[in-house]
C-alpha cells in the first residue's frame, strides 16, 4: 500500500533544484522501497517568473507567497531550502505550529537558533531534520546519533567549508588568494559575497552544530571567534606543502578535564595525516572517541545533487513518522555546560612564515623561553609558545603564525591523567 505525503518546498535554487530532480528521478523507487509517494504540492520562491533549470513535476505550482504554502492545510512536510535567518525561521515556526515536520539545510539559522526551533518542534510533536546543513552530502548528524550513541566522543576535527578549502588547494597549487577566490567563484563554489566562507563564520556555525550532537553543547560564535584563510599567501601555503604540512581551514572542538576546547582558524597539518589530503570542495570530519577511536567520514561538502540526497533523506524518515504517527528523536538534549575555551589560548607550536633573520627570531626565543627552528628560508617551526608571545610577536614583527595540528600543551590538573586528550588522530 502507497501512502501519499503533501509536501511544499520553500526556495528552488541550488539545493531546490536538486530536491527535484532526485525526487524526481527517485520516486519509483522511493513508492517501491518505502511505501511511501511524496507529492511535490507546491513550491516558493522570490521571483516568480526567472528562468529554471529545473522543470517541475506536472501539479506542483509555484509561488511567490511563503504563507500560501506554510499555511496550506493538505501540506503535511516543509523543505525549507531558501536560506536566510528571520524569514526561514518565521516560516519554520509557522510550520511547526500548524503540526507540519520541517526538513531544512539552513545552517546559519540551525546555529543560531537550533534549540528554540528544536524545543518548539518537541512542543508540537513534529519532526525537524537539518542533516544537509553540516558537510552538505556527508550523513555526519545522523552518524552521531546513530552510531555513537553509547559511545563517549573526545573531539571533532572537521574541514567544513568546500569553499575554504577549494582556495586552499588552489593557493598551494601557486594561485594567488584573489586568483582563486574567483576560480571558486566561477566554478559555482563560492558566493558572489564569500565572507562567511572565508571568515571562518561558516565553519563556525557548522561546528555549533556538531558540539550540540558530538557534545549536548551550545557554543556562540563570539567563544570560537572563528580565524579564515584571507591572511594566509600562496606562499605561505606552498612554503608548508614543500615542508611537510597542508594549510587547511580546520573546526575543531575538543574535551578535557578543565571544559571543552574549540578552534575554527587555519591549522597546519602533517602531510601524511588524512585530513591533511583532503583538496577542493571535500569536505572530511575525524571523530575521536572512546569506543570507535579514531573515525573519519569524507564526501562532498556541498553541491545541489549531494545536498538534495541529504534533504531527502531526511525527508523520508519523517514522512514515515508522520505516516507512523510517530516524532523522531533526532534533536539532541542539551547536557550541564562546560566551561568553554578557545584552543588558540593553549601553548602550542607554530609554523612561522616571516622575512626576520633567524639571528632575530633566536634572540627573541632565547629571551622569552620558546624555541625557534629554522625549516627553510622564511619558514620557521616555532615551538612552546604561548598565547601572549604569539601575539606579542605578532604585533612586533612582520610574521604569519599558523598552529601547527596535535601540538597543543594541555593545563595540568590532578586528574589529567585519565582524561587528557592530547594526541587527536587527524
Ligand atoms: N548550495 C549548497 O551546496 C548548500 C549546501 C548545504 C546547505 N545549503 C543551504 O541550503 C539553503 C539554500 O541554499 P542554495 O544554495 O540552494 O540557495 P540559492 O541557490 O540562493 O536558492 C535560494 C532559493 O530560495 C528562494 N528564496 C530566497 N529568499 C526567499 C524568500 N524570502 N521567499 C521565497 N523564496 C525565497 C530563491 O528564489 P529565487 O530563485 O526566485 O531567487 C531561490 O530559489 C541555504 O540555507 C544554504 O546555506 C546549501
Amino acid at each position: 500500500m502507497t501512502t501519499t505525503i503533501e509536501v511544499g518546498m520553500l526556495g528552488l535554487g541550488t539545493v531546490g533544484s536538486g530536491v527535484v530532480e532526485r525526487l524526481t528521478r527517485s520516486a519509483t523507487k522511493i513508492e517501491q522501497t518505502q511505501g511511501i509517494r511524496l507529492h511535490l504540492a507546491a513550491v516558493v520562491v522570490n521571483h516568480l517568473n526567472a528562468h529554471r533549470s529545473v522543470q517541475l513535476p506536472i501539479g506542483t505550482r509555484l509561488t511567490d507567497s511563503l504563507t500560501n504554502v506554510v499555511c496550506d492545510q493538505q501540506i503535511q512536510l516543509i523543505i525549507e531550502v531558501m536560506g536566510t535567518v528571520a524569514t526561514a525561521k518565521a516560516a519554520i515556526v509557522a510550520a511547526l505550529n500548524q503540526g507540519k515536520a520541517v526538513v531544512t539545510a539552513n545552517k546559519d539559522l540551525i546555529a543560531t537558533a537550533g534549540p528554540e526551533l528544536a524545543a518548539l518542534a518537541k512542543k508540537r510533536g513534529c519532526d525537524l531534520f537539518y542533516e544537509a546543513s553540516v558537510a552538505g552530502g556527508i550523513p555526519i548528524l545522523r552518524t552521531l546519533t546513530d552510531s555513537y550513541a553509547t559511545d563517549n566522543v573526545q573531539s571533532v576535527s572537521g574541514i567544513i567549508n568546500g569553499t575554504a578549502n577549494y582556495i586552499l588547494s588552489a593557493m598551494t597549487a601557486g594561485q594567488s588568494y584573489e586568483q582563486a577566490l574567483a576560480a571558486a567563484q566561477t566554478a559555482g563554489y563560492a558566493e558572489a559575497d564569500p565572507t562567511n566562507d572565508v571568515a571562518g563564520v561558516d565553519a563556525a556555525y557548522k561546528l555549533m552544530i556538531l558540539s550540540r550532537f558530538a557534545f549536548g553543547q551550545e557554543l556562540t560564535l563570539s567563544q570560537i571567534r572563528p580565524v579564515g584563510i584571507t591572511a594566509l599567501t600562496a606562499v605561505d601555503c606552498q612554503l608548508a606543502a614543500e615542508n611537510g604540512w597542508g594549510v587547511k581551514l580546520l573546526a575543531q572542538i575538543q574535551q578535557h578535564v578543565t571544559g571543552l576546547y574549540c578552534r575554527v582558524a587555519p591549522v597546519a597539518i602533517p602531510t601524511n595525516q588524512s585530513l591533511s589530503q583532503i583538496n577542493g570542495v571535500q569536505n572530511a570530519i575525524v571523530i575521536q572517541s572512546e569506543a570507535i577511536g579514531t573515525g573519519l567520514y569524507t564526501g562532498p561538502g556541498a553541491g545541489s545533487t549531494a545536498t538534495a540526497n541529504s534533504v531527502l533523506n531526511d525527508v523520508l524518515v519523517a514522512a514515515k513518522h508522520l505516516i507512523s504517527d510517530h516524532q523522531a528523536v533526532r534533536n539532541p538534549e542539551p547536557a550541564a555546560p562546560l566551561t568553554v575555551a578557545r584552543l588558540d589560548q593553549l601553548t602550542q607550536t607554530y609554523l612561522g612564515f616571516s622575512t626576520v633573520s633567524q639571528e632575530e627570531l633566536k634572540r627573541r626565543a632565547n629571551e622569552a623561553d620558546f624555541s625557534v627552528e629554522f625549516v627553510t628560508a622564511n619558514c620557521y617551526r616555532i615551538a612552546a609558545l604561548s598565547a601572549v608571545q604569539r601575539d606579542k610577536l605578532r604585533a612586533e614583527l612582520p610574521i604569519n603564525l599558523i598552529p601547527i595540528a596535535n601540538t597543543t600543551v594541555w593545563p595540568q590538573t590532578s586528574e589529567n591523567t585519565i582524561t587528557t586528550p592530547v594526541n587527536v588522530a587527524i
